[in-house]
């Protein structure tokens, strides 16, 4: 690649001591400069309160590319790029001089000015940082300046407006990259390719040829050492508010006009707006919750979440959460779309499964037996493809029919070549183009569709189910689709 194409910027980090640098960020430049994808005009500023060194900073990113890839080529130049600075969130001349470092910077790697502030820590310092990085002179450079932010936006929509309010008076909409890893995954992305690219699919994508479409993720893995986070949020926001509400979006909305930032988000903003509201009183019609309680899996015995570290002994949060979305257009009318999310499931896996209705007449018909439907499965995580079921004819057997999978899976032999989401999300933020970011009002329309089930999860209304650990949930849940003939397709 010419490098007169690469994308040029500091990035500086606020949380480079974190985990989520650690795991995902580090590992991301690293093999976007292994990559090609960016060339030698860029350098990284971690910020944190601890006080490192330059050379502690620039071990921490060694100990993370080599326990994260396989390769560690060029690690000693790829890691001269990235500098400390000590930081206290709070106190403007921290910014000051790390204004003055971002300068130097600038000469040091010809970045032009650009600069991304990703905010990879504490929620709550969101607004004061994007705040003082203005009124300290920050973002005045001769390039672009652009925010990145990960979740949670906010609590509840009340929340989400107001952390909204305060990095709008620093910096303008466009300006602002509201990350969901989701929307980096391959086969997430993939979603409108498979419905936009093909003839075959986007003539029966209504409801007059869909029955239902489900969309799984679940997780094997318990809360981990999250108890404090996560027992202020729940399965529903933390995954449901963003997560299952975007790749619900994706999977519903109109053809854009144009493949632009601009026509697909308000593609997706109008699902959104189409979404069915559920009012307090009616949200265990529409949602069930969960709780993992001890179990076994693989052999393992699993303790239940209440006994997890920073967890309430009696507490009533959700971490699996069934529901079933409505979207009241033309398009969709009628079709339910069913989402479940839960940790300590039997299975990691995030899938969608679109069931075709039944033809009108079964020829096949034997006594006590339907015709399996037609099933179109985008296997997002861990295999990637797509697979087709449709019937035919079993071998020799004639007038019988069986269910036969077309299958079509991305080659993924190995992690390390396929960009890892947060690889793509910050080449794209790199390069401008904030199409895989979620805007405010995709934000503000999902906080409003959950808030009303939260508010009535946390008034006591509807029980909480337990769920045995390593299982696929609460049997509620399968009673949900029971009611509407329906049953959930198996993830594995
Ligand atoms: C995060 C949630 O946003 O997504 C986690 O905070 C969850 O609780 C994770 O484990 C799941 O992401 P993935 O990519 O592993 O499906």
């Amino acid at each position: 690649m010419n490098t007169q194409q690469h994308p040029k910027s500091v990035i500086v980090i606020f949380g480079a001591t974190g985990d989520l640098a650690k795991r995902k960020l580090f590992p991301s430049i690293y093999r976007l400069v292994q990559n090609e994808k960016i060339g030698s005009e860029f350098a990284v500023v971690g910020v944190g309160r601890r006080p490192w060194t330059n050379d502690e900073f620039r071990n921490n990113v060694t100990d993370s590319i080599q326990s994260s890839t396989k390769e560690s080529k060029n690690l000693e130049e790829f890691t001269s790029h990235f500098y400390y600075h000590p930081f206290d969130v709070t106190n403007p001349s921290s910014y000051l001089e790390l204004n003055d470092l971002l300068g130097n910077l600038d000469g040091t790697y010809q970045t032009e000015g650009n600069r991304i502030f990703y905010l990879a820590m504490a929620p709550e310092f969101f607004g004061t940082i994007a705040q003082n990085l203005k009124k300290q002179g920050l973002t005045e450079t001769n390039g672009w300046s652009r925010l990145v932010i990960e979740k949670p936006f906010g609590h509840d929509l009340p929340s989400a407006r107001k952390l909204n309010q305060e990095i709008r008076e620093a910096f303008n909409e466009e300006q602002i990259y509201r990350i969901d890893h989701y929307l980096g995954k391959e086969m997430v992305q993939n979603i409108e390719v498979i419905r936009f690219a093909n003839a075959l699919f986007e003539p029966l994508w209504n409801n007059r040829y869909i029955s239902n479409i489900q969309v799984t993720s679940s997780e094997v893995l318990g809360v981990e050492d999250r108890g404090r986070y996560y027992e202020n949020s729940g399965a529903l926001r933390d995954m449901v508010q963003n997560h299952m509400l975007q790749m619900v979006a994706l999977l519903a909305m109109e053809p854009p006009i144009k493949l632009t930032t601009d026509e697909i988000r308000s593609e997706k903003v109008k699902v959104l707006r189409a979404l069915r509201p559920v009012k307090e009183d009616e949200v265990s019609n529409y949602f069930v919750r969960g709780q993992y309680a001890n179990g076994e899996l693989d052999g393992k015995q699993l303790v239940g979440y209440r006994e997890e570290n920073n967890v309430d002994p009696e507490s009533q949060t959700e971490t699996y959460v069934a529901g079933k979305l409505l979207i009241d257009n033309f398009r969709w009318a009628g079709v339910p779309f069913y989402i479940r999310t839960g940790k300590r499931l039997a299975a990691k896996s995030t899938k969608i499964v679109v069931q075709f209705k039944d033809i009108p007449m079964n020829l096949y018909y034997k006594k006590g037996e339907t015709l399996p439907p037609n099933l179109l499965v985008i296997n997002i995580q861990p295999d990637e493809g797509i697979t087709l079921q449709l019937n035919a004819k079993k071998d020799g057997d004639a007038g019988d029919s069986n269910p036969v999978q077309l299958d079509l899976s991305n080659d993924f032999h190995d992690g390390i070549n396929t960009p890892e989401a947060y690889e793509k999300l910050l080449y794209d933020c790199m390069r401008g183009d904030a199409t895989n970011f979620t805007h405010w009002d995709e934000v503000a329309l999902s906080w409003s569709f959950v808030d009303p089930i939260s508010e009535a999860w946390s008034k006591g209304k509807a029980a909480i189910a337990s769920y045995a650990s390593g299982s696929m949930g609460p049997k509620e849940a399968d009673d949900m689709l029971a009611e509407d003939g329906n049953q959930w397709w198996p993830v594995k």
